[in-house]
C-alpha cells in the first residue's frame, strides 16, 4: 500500500502522523511512505531522519493525497484539504465529525474511507486513540501549574515539593480518570500533598491501592469539594461525564473563597470545563485571572509538547495503522471490531450514529457495507 503523511494544516497543530520508526516498520513490510517536507519537523522529527528510515519526501500536499491510498494524519482535514478527497480513499486521523456538516458532506460526497481516531475501540471497550492525549495532558497539567504558581507568572510564590521545615504545596485533583491519575503521580512525584475528588468509589478504591497512603482521595459532593479547593494551592479539572457537558464542580462563589494567587488548570475545558470561572484559553494567551486565582485553560495542552505528543499519538495509532495496511481497508474493517467502530465514513455512506444523531441526517451501521 501507498502511505501519505501530509505536514499538518490546522492552526497551532505540530504533531505528525507517523514517526521516522513507524516508516521504518512500514516499509520493512513492503508499503511505500511519501512524507511531506518538513512535516515532522515541529515534532523534532526531521525530513533525513524519514528518509533515512526508508520515507520518500514529497516536496507538496497535493501529491501526497494524490499519489497514496491511505492518508495518515493527526487533526482533521481544514477545507483547503477537502479538495485532495477522491473516490478509494483511506483517510485515518481524528475527525470529529459531530460539529462539522461541511467536512462531513465531502467525505460523503467523494467517497472517502473516514476512520476516526476518537471512535475506535478496544476489546475492553475502552477509546485507545484518546488515551495517550489525556495522558499527556494530566502530566502536563502539574508541570504547568508548578510553573504558575510561581509569583512571576501570577502565582502564590508556592514549591509544590516544599522544603524541610516548609510544608508541600496542596494539590486537588477533580476526577480520578487518566488525566486526574496521571496529574496525581507527578504532583506526588514532586512531592506534594495530593487530595483526588470522584464519584465513583470504585475508582477511588483502586487509587487508594495504588498510592497507598500518599493519596488522600475524596468522595465528589459540593461540601466536600468546596473545602478542598479552599485550601488548594493548584486545582486540576479532570473530569467527564462521556458524550456531555463537564458539570461545573466549583462554582464562581468557591472560587472567590480560594487562597490568592492559588492556580486552576482545567483540562476539561475541551468539553467545556469543570470550573464555573473556566474559558477555553490557546497556547499564545494561556492564562487569566478572576478573583486573584490564576486560570490556564488551553484546549489543547498536548499541542505544547508535540515530539512526546506525536510518539505517543503513534504508540498507540500504529498497530491499528498497519492492519489497515497490510489487508486493506475493507477485510481491516471485515476483521477487526475496533477499527469497524472507527469508521464513520464508507462509500458515501455515514456509518457513525453518535455524528449521524447531531447532524440529524440518515446513516447505516458499517457491518451492513463490508
Ligand atoms: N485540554 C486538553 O488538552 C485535554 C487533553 C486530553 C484530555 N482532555 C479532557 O480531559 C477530560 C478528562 O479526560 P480523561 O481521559 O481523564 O477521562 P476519564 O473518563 O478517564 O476520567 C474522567 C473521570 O471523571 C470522573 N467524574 C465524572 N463525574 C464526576 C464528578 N461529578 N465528580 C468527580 N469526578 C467525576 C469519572 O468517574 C472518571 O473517573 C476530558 O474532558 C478530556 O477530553 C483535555
Amino acid at each position: 500500500m501507498i502511505i501519505g503523511v501530509p505536514k499538518e494544516v490546522k492552526d497551532h497543530e505540530s504533531r505528525v502522523g507517523v514517526t521516522p520508526a513507524g516508516v521504518h516498520t512500514l516499509v520493512a513490510s513492503g508499503h511505500k511512505v511519501l512524507v511531506e517536507q518538513h512535516a515532522g519537523d515541529l515534532s523534532a522529527m526531521p525530513d533525513d531522519e524519514y528518509q533515512a528510515a526508508g520515507a520518500e519526501i514529497v516536496g507538496g500536499a497535493p501529491d501526497v493525497w494524490r499519489l497514496a491510498d491511505m492518508v495518515v494524519k493527526v487533526k482533521e482535514p481544514v477545507e483547503k484539504e477537502y479538495r485532495y478527497f477522491r473516490e478509494g480513499l483511506v483517510l485515518f486521523t481524528y475527525l470529529h465529525l459531530a460539529p462539522l456538516e461541511e467536512l462531513t458532506d465531502a467525505l460523503l460526497a467523494n467517497n472517502v474511507t473516514g476512520i476516526a481516531y476518537e471512535t475506535v475501540r478496544d476489546r475492553a471497550g475502552t477509546l485507545p486513540l484518546l488515551t495517550p492525549m489525556s495522558e499527556v495532558a494530566g502530566r502536563m497539567s502539574v508541570q504547568v501549574g508548578a510553573a504558575y504558581l510561581e509569583k512571576e507568572h501570577g502565582g502564590r510564590g508556592v514549591l509544590l515539593g516544599g522544603v524541610p521545615g516548609v510544608p508541600p504545596g496542596n494539590v486537588v485533583i477533580l476526577g480520578g480518570g487518566i488525566v486526574g491519575t496521571n496529574a496525581a503521580k507527578i504532583a506526588l512525584g514532586l512531592g506534594a500533598r495530593v487530595t483526588l475528588i470522584d464519584l465513583n468509589l470504585n475508582r477511588l478504591r483502586e487509587l487508594d491501592d495504588i498510592f497507598g497512603g500518599r493519596l488522600f482521595t475524596l468522595a465528589s459532593n459540593g461540601y466536600n469539594i468546596e473545602r478542598a479547593v479552599c485550601a488548594a494551592d493548584l486545582v486540576i479539572g479532570g473530569v467527564l461525564i462521556p458524550g456531555a457537558a463537564a458539570p461545573k464542580l466549583v462554582t464562581r462563589a468557591m472560587v472567590a473563597k480560594m487562597k490568592k494567587g492559588a492556580v486552576i488548570v482545567d483540562v476539561a475545558i475541551d468539553q467545556g470545563g469543570c470550573i464555573e470561572t473556566a474559558r477555553p484559553t490557546t497556547h499564545s494567551d494561556p492564562s487569566y485571572t478572576v478573583d486573584g486565582v490564576v486560570h490556564y485553560c488551553v484546549t489543547n495542552m498536548p499541542a505544547a509538547v508535540p515530539n512526546t505528543s506525536t510518539l505517543a499519538l503513534t504508540n498507540a495509532t500504529f498497530p491499528y495503522l498497519l492492519k489497515l495496511a497490510k489487508l486493506g481497508a475493507t477485510a481491516a474493517i471485515q476483521e477487526d471490531a475496533g477499527i469497524a467502530e472507527g469508521v464513520n465514513t464508507f462509500n458515501g455512506v455515514l456509518t457513525y450514529k453518535a455524528v449521524a444523531e447531531s447532524q440529524k441526517r440518515d446513516w447505516q451501521p458499517i457491518a451492513e457495507l463490508v
